[in-house]
């Protein structure tokens, strides 16, 4: 019996280079072991709790999502790609598993504590941004992971929390229902979080410091021209840091072949900044150049997107029947 891989992404906005390396690579890894099934669930109701009011925006990320998910190389007969909304079987688990999860449990897992906050300092006013649906979305993240007898969830250590909120809604279903759901574990990236070009911690969408992986050559170039390096290296000639600096920790990411000579020739002195941010912009080229040109075949053959899709979300939505047969049968609601 193959294992059940499972995981999320919400339809916010395009693919970017932290997704890419802090998941994207695992994900391609884990599609080609034949010892998984995996299942790669586009989150467009958990994406709807954020942003209930604007539902153009969230149909539109679900294509785009697809799409970049694609072209990275994610093979649909290796993954079952599919739209969470499509499968009603999720919000059913949903509402039967509400009644075992109290709101002060609720209110006290961290990652939706640390989500309350920045709503208050977005919105000010807690009571009025802080909505059913979003304080409930992890009683929602589990029926998507039981639905499918999720046991293996690659996440980054963020999702953590929501995980062992699902482990103890699982254990309390198997204990007043009888066994019935499977505990899921978490499978932590290798490299959960990739620093920003900035120098920030993690790149996102939010702190403006990410690369897409849609961003053309102007814009690559743009990006790693403002690269920070090692702010003691003033002339192009002083020998430097490379540890600290935030161009040689994207060749390292980008794989550059040359990385050795990067690094002795920036310790010695013998390499400038703008020499090495220009051999960054053509090796970051290289690297993206595929994935571009995959992202064009689909953005011009949009209906072979939307047959992808529909073909995951059948496969997922026959899974997530049997599950929901089993869960209304233990809870003797299956009239
Ligand atoms: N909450 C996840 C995120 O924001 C996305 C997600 C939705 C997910 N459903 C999931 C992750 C199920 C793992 C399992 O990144």
């Amino acid at each position: 019996m193959k294992k059940n891989i499972l995981t999320g992404i919400r339809p916010t906005g395009n693919l970017h280079l932290g997704h890419y390396f802090g998941a994207g690579q695992n994900w391609l890894k884990l599609q080609d072991d034949e010892q998984y099934d995996f299942h790669l669930e586009i989150a467009d109701v958990q994406a709807l709790t954020d942003h209930f009011d604007d539902p153009a925006m969230v149909r539109k990320n679900v294509y785009e999502l697809a799409t970049d998910l694609l072209s990275i190389g994610l093979n649909p007969k290796k993954v079952h790609l599919y739209i969470q909304s499509q499968i009603p079987e999720i919000a059913e688990l949903t509402v039967f598993y509400s009644n075992l999860v109290t709101m002060a449990r609720l209110y006290r897992n961290p990652t939706v504590k640390t989500e309350i906050k920045q709503k208050k300092e977005l919105f000010g006013n807690e009571g009025e941004s802080v909505t059913y649906g979003f304080v409930g979305y992890p009683v929602s993240q589990a029926a998507d992971i039981t639905a499918f007898d999720g046991e293996l969830i690659p996440v980054g250590d963020d999702q953590l929390p929501l995980i062992e909120q699902c482990r103890e809604i699982v254990r309390k279903f198997n204990s007043i229902y009888g066994v019935t759901l499977k505990e899921p574990e978490p499978l932590l990236s290798p490299t959960p979080r990739i620093k920003g070009l900035d120098g920030n911690d993690k790149m996102g969408k939010s702190l403006g410091n990410a690369i897409y992986l849609v961003d053309d050559e102007e814009t690559i170039h743009k990006k790693v021209m403002n690269a920070i390096t090692d702010p003691d290296k003033i002339k192009k000639d002083d020998p430097a840091n490379p540890e600290i600096c935030m161009v040689y920790y994207y060749h390292k990411l980008i794989k550059n072949p040359n990385l050795e000579t990067v690094c002795e020739e920036c310790k010695k002195g013998h390499r400038g900044c703008v020499q090495c941010k220009k051999e960054l912009i053509t090796k970051m080229n290289e690297f993206l150049e595929p994935i571009r040109e995959k992202k064009k075949y689909y953005d011009t053959h949009p209906e072979e997107v939307k047959e992808i899709l529909q073909e995951g979300t059948n496969h997922a939505r026959g899974k997530a029947k049997e599950t929901i047969t089993k869960v209304k049968k233990a809870m003797q609601i299956d009239y």
